[in-house]
Formats: structure tokens, sequence, C-alpha cells
């Protein structure tokens, strides 16, 4: 297997148009998820397939990988290139520390969620000693949805330097783990903010930061990270923040914004009550690696 460097992301844009051709994923999506992070892009010499993984810590801090790609090319599948790449990707994740390695999400920037359960590589990951942790759906919304902040709320992209710095401060305060995707967002302009309305006798100070809905920041049409603070829960916060998310979808002509991974039941009512329904099955896998 030989590493492949960012010099070679038309080569891997192509394979993965060849391989997951209803994926539609971009150079620019595969060079945020597999070459901006740390980690690897390991493939055989004669480029017809490639696993990309990465390694972090999670939230309970435990060093971890991930597989964020693993595809064949179409013609050369069903010759063990697929249990190859993830085996040479396990042995990487291994050499650096890594406890546990897990297919699809687990670290941000993720291009996948888990590992699709309408394709073969739950089943290969099954043979290879991977265990299946958690089932799931992604939920898609129709871009079209649309909701009012509560009274005393401003819901504005963060653009202006104060709000780019107010909402930094913030989620490194509330949501740390949150903060490189948040910040890729806010380059992209791909972030809204709900603020505490400033009284009308102080007019042109800032509110305070109450939530942050992101989009588009690995994926087009992926909603997150979308957060509100504790206390402010359940005043519709949320989902004036997923409006704005939805209403920049719209422009952009999708007609759908995806939820790749509603993380609990709260989350998943949160965006079914917006009028989600499920788009996609995904199986959480991981596998304990030995050193
Ligand atoms: C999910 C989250 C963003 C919701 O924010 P919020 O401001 O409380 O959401 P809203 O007030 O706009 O909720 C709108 C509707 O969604 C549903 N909903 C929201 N949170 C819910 C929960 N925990 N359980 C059940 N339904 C919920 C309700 O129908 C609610 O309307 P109601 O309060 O009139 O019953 C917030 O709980 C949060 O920050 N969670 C942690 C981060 C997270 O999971 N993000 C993933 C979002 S996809």
């Amino acid at each position: 297997m030989q590493q492949w460097g960012a010099d070679r992301i038309e080569e891997l844009t192509a394979l993965v148009a060849a391989g997951a051709p209803d994926e539609d994923l971009t150079a620019d999506e595969l060079l945020t998820a597999c070459f901006e992070q740390p980690g690897v892009v390991l493939g055989p010499s004669d480029g017809t397939a490639a696993v990309a993984v990465g390694v972090g810590r999670d939230a309970s801090g435990e060093l971890i990988a991930s597989v964020r790609l693993l595809v064949v090319r179409p013609d050369r599948r069903g010759v063990g290139l697929g249990g190859s790449l993830l085996d040479a990707a396990e042995r990487w994740a291994s050499e650096r520390g890594a406890e546990r390695i897990e297919i699809g999400g687990a670290l941000p920037f993720p291009l996948w969620p888990g590992a699709d359960a309408s394709t073969g590589l739950v089943h290969l990951a099954g043979a290879r000693g991977y265990e299946p942790v958690r089932e799931f759906g992604s939920l898609e919304l129709p871009s079209s949805f649309r909701a009012q902040p509560p009274e005393g709320v401003v819901v504005r992209r963060a653009v202006r330097d104060e709000d780019v710095t107010a909402v930094t401060l913030a989620v490194a305060g509330g949501w740390s783990r949150l903060s490189d995707e948040v910040a890729r967002a806010l380059d992209h302009g791909t972030c809204h903010a709900a603020f505490a309305a400033p009284p009308t006798d102080r007019e042109g100070l800032r509110g305070d930061v109450l939530g942050v809905g992101c989009h588009s920041v690995t994926r087009a049409t992926w909603v997150g990270p979308l957060v509100v603070r504790p206390a402010d829960r359940r005043r519709g916060i949320g989902h004036a923040l997923l409006a704005q998310v939805c209403r920049d979808l719209m422009i952009a002509d999708f007609r759908t914004a995806e939820v790749p991974d509603p993380a609990d039941p709260g989350a998943e009512a949160f965006v079914v009550a917006a009028g989600a329904t499920v788009s996609r099955r995904y199986v959480q896998v991981a596998k304990v690696l030995r050193r």
C-alpha cells in the first residue's frame, strides 16, 4: 500500500465518483475530510482503491481511529482489496496508539455518520471482527422549513467580526468539541447564531450567544453543529436556527437538508417536529485494536 498525498486529490475524486457515484462527493469535501485532518490516505499503487483513516480523541478522551472513506473501483471488487485496505488502516491506527477503530462518524469532519447499511461495508467489517454498536437513521427535511425566533431573540448569520468573535468564544466555552467544525462554518459563511436581543435602551450592545446553527461543513446540505444553550432550550430557538439553515440551502437550490446523525432521542424529536423523515440507515461498527 502506498500513502497518497493531497496532490492526488483529483485521482481520489475520480475514484470515488466511479465507486460511489450517488454520493456526489466533491474534491473540496474529500480534501477537507481526508487530507486536512490528522490521518492518512492509503491505496494500492495502481490507484484502483483507497482508504482514508484518521486518529483523534472521542468525547471521553480515548484515542480512537475513524475510517473516513473506503472505496474500491467496481471492476476491482471481489478480490479482497477492501479487506486489505481495512487491515492497512487498522495497522496504521494501532501504530499511532488508537484503542478502537470505527467506520464513519466518530471524529469531526466525517463523510458518512457510520457504515451505510445498504452497502456491503457492514458485512465486510463484520467478517473482520467489527461489532455493531448502534443502528440509526439519518433524517432529511424539506428546505422549505421556516420558523421565527421567540421574542427577545435575534438570529443572524455570523459574519461581522464581533459576531464571529462572540460565537467563537461561546463555542470554546460551552461546546469546545465543536470548535473546529464551527470555525470552518464561520470561514464559509454557513454559521447562524441566536443572540439575546439587547434591551432597546442599550442599542448597539451585542447580546449573549444562545445557540449556533451551521451547515455544509463537511458535505453540502448537512446540518450541524446545531446546539442551543441548555437554559434556553424549548423556546423555539433551535427551530429558528434550523430554519435559517434551510433557507440557505433552498437559495443554493437544494430541496432537502440532511441531519446525518441525530445523536439522541431529543435531537431526533426536534428534527422530526420540523418535518424530517428517515433518509438512510446506518450502523455504527467498532473494533478494539490490539497493540
Ligand atoms: C436539539 C436542540 C438543538 C433543540 O433546541 P431547542 O431550542 O430546544 O429546540 P426548539 O425549542 O426549537 O424545539 C422545537 C420543537 O422540537 C421538539 N423538541 C425539541 N427538543 C426536544 C426534546 N429534547 N425532546 C422532545 N422533543 C423536542 C419539540 O416538538 C419542540 O417544540 P415544543 O417545545 O413546542 O414541544 C437542543 O436540545 C440541543 O442543543 N441539544 C444538544 C445538541 C444536539 O443534539 N444537536 C442536534 C440537533 S440536530
